[in-house]
C-alpha cells in the first residue's frame, strides 16, 4: 500500500464517541504527526486540540482545515456528508474520508435507497413511497400488519414506526406528512413491509470496487435489558458478532455486497469511504434495512481496535483510491462497548451532571473510556452535556472477559442519574453456552 509522503496533520470532524475513538487511532498512527477536531467533547480535548466549528457548517470546516493546513480530514457523521463536505474539500484540494454528496444520498434519502435497491433486486423489504396522507392511508387499509413507517430524510434515528396497529401506523403517517414532526425530512414517506430477524451490522471499508469487509457486529438500540422500552442511538455493541458466520458472510457478500457495488459503478456512484450495511437476518435470507455512510456509532467503536492494520493507513488509501484489502488485517480478538447514558435518556436527557472518573492507572488492560456528550463547565469540571454520555470500550481474547472488562470500568464510573445496559453481548454469550 502507497503511504503518505510526509508525516499527516488530521482533523476529525464530529463530537461523539465514534469521533473520539477516531483521533485515539490517529493518536496511535505512525503516519500522523498532529491531530485537532470540531468541535469535540472534553474528553477528545484532552486528547487534541478543538475547535468551534459544528459538524454541518460546511464552508467552516473547509476555512478550519485551510487555516490549519490539515492534510487529511476524516469525517464522522452523516450530516456534513450530506451536505457536501468532501465535495467541498475536494475543490481545495484537501484528501478526506467519507463519500461524496451524490453517494451520501443513500442514508439521506431512504426514498432513494428502497428505489435503488429494488430496481437492482437487492434484497430488502418491499415498499412504496408517498407524498399525500390519503394514499398512504388508502395503501395502509391493504396491507398486513405489522407495518414499518419511514420519514425519508435524516431524521437523528427517530424517524422509524414499526407499527403493530392500524391506528398506530396511520398515527406515524398523519406525524409526519401532516404534523411534520420531522420538518422536511418526513415530507416523503416510505412504507415498507415488517422484516422478521434479528439485525446485524456489516460496515466495509469501500475504495470504488475494492472492498474491506469489517467484522460483523451488533448494536443495541432499545434503552432497556432485554431489548424493551424506547430507541436509542446506540446503547452498546461487539464484534464480532458470531451469528454471521462464514457461511452466511460468503451469502451477504453474493447477494448484497457484490451486486450493491456493481451497481453503484452501473449508476455513476463512485463511493469511497465506509458502507454501513444494516441488515435483518431473515429466515428467507440476508435482507438490507438500511444504508448509513459513515461508521456507526457505537459500532465503530468495536470496530477500530480489531483492526491489525493502522486504522488511520486504511482511511488513508481508501481516499486516495489505493486501498488494497488483502494488504489488511483484522486481529482476532473480541470488543465490546457500553455506553452511558444521562438521566432520563432519550426523552429529554438531563445536561450539566458532574462526572467522575477513575484514574486511567486503574483501568483493566485493553480498557478505553470514549467521551460523547461531555463538555468541561466553567470551574473546569467535565459535566454531562447530552443523552450519551461515554462509550466504554474493552477488548480481549474472548467476548466475556472483554464484557467484564468494560462492566468493572462501568461500574467504576459516577454522575447522577447514570444508566447503562447490563446485557450488551448477552445474546452472544447465550449462543456460545448452547
Ligand atoms: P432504519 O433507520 O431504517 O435502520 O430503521 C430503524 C430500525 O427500525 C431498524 O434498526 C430496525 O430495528 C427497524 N426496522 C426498519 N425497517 C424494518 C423492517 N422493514 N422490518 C422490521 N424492522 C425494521
Ligand atoms: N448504531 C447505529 C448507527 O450509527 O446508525
Amino acid at each position: 500500500m502507497a503511504s503518505p509522503s510526509a508525516p499527516l496533520k488530521i482533523l476529525v470532524v464530529g463530537s461523539g464517541a465514534r469521533e473520539h475513538a477516531l483521533v485515539k487511532a490517529a493518536r496511535r498512527s505512525p503516519l500522523v504527526r498532529e491531530v485537532v477536531a470540531t468541535p469535540g467533547n472534553a474528553g477528545i480535548a484532552a486528547d487534541a486540540p478543538c475547535f468551534s466549528v459544528k459538524a454541518d457548517d460546511v464552508p467552516g470546516l473547509v476555512a478550519l482545515a485551510q487555516k490549519e493546513k490539515a492534510d487529511f480530514v476524516i469525517v464522522g457523521p452523516e450530516v456534513p456528508l450530506s451536505l457536501g463536505l468532501v465535495d467541498a474539500l475536494a475543490v481545495a484540494k484537501i484528501p478526506a474520508f467519507g463519500p461524496d454528496r451524490a453517494c451520501a444520498q443513500l442514508e439521506a434519502s431512504k426514498v432513494y435507497t428502497k428505489k435503488f435497491l429494488l430496481r437492482n433486486k437487492i434484497p430488502t423489504a418491499y415498499g412504496e413511497t408517498f407524498t399525500a396522507t390519503a394514499a398512504a392511508l388508502a395503501y395502509l387499509a391493504k396491507k398486513s400488519l405489522p407495518i414499518v413507517i419511514k420519514a425519508s430524510g435524516l431524521a437523528a434515528g427517530k424517524g422509524v414506526t414499526v407499527a403493530a396497529t392500524l391506528a398506530e401506523a396511520e398515527a406515524a403517517v398523519r406525524d409526519s406528512l401532516d404534523n411534520k414532526i420531522f420538518g422536511a425530512s418526513g415530507d416523503e414517506i416510505l412504507i415498507e413491509d415488517f422484516l422478521p430477524g434479528e439485525e446485524a451490522s456489516m460496515m466495509l471499508i469501500v475504495c470504488r470496487e475494492k472492498y474491506l469487509i469489517l467484522p460483523p457486529s451488533q448494536d443495541h438500540k432499545r434503552i432497556g435489558d432485554g431489548d424493551t422500552g424506547a430507541n436509542t442511538g446506540g446503547m452498546g455493541a461487539y464484534a464480532p458478532a458470531v451469528i454471521v458466520d462464514a457461511p452466511l458472510l460468503a451469502r451477504i457478500e453474493k447477494e448484497i455486497i457484490r451486486p450493491t457495488l456493481a451497481a453503484f459503478t452501473r449508476e455513476g456512484l463512485h463511493y469511497r469511504g465506509v458502507l454501513y450495511i444494516g441488515l435483518m437476518l431473515t429466515p428467507a435470507g440476508p435482507s438490507v434495512v438500511e444504508f448509513n455512510v459513515r461508521f456507526g456509532d457505537p459500532e465503530c467503536q468495536v470496530l477500530l481496535p480489531l483492526l491489525e492494520t493502522d486504522p488511520i493507513k486504511i482511511l488513508w488509501d481508501c481516499a486516495n483510491g489505493v486501498l488494497d484489502p488483502a494488504a489488511c488485517r483484522i486481529k482476532s480478538h473480541f470488543a465490546a462497548t457500553v455506553v452511558l447514558a444521562s438521566y432520563n435518556y432519550p426523552a429529554s436527557p438531563r445536561l450539566g451532571d458532574a462526572i467522575t472518573l477513575p484514574p486511567n492507572a486503574n483501568l483493566p488492560a485493553g480498557v478505553d473510556i470514549l467521551h460523547a456528550g461531555t463538555k468541561k463547565n466553567a470551574d473546569g469540571a467535565v459535566v454531562t452535556s447530552g443523552g450519551r454520555v461515554l462509550s466504554v470500550v474493552a477488548t480481549a481474547p474472548t467476548l466475556r472477559a472483554a464484557l467484564a472488562a468494560a462492566y468493572q470500568t462501568c461500574d467504576q464510573i459516577k454522575f447522577a442519574g447514570a444508566h447503562f445496559r447490563r446485557d450488551i453481548g448477552a445474546r452472544q454469550l447465550a449462543r456460545e453456552k448452547s
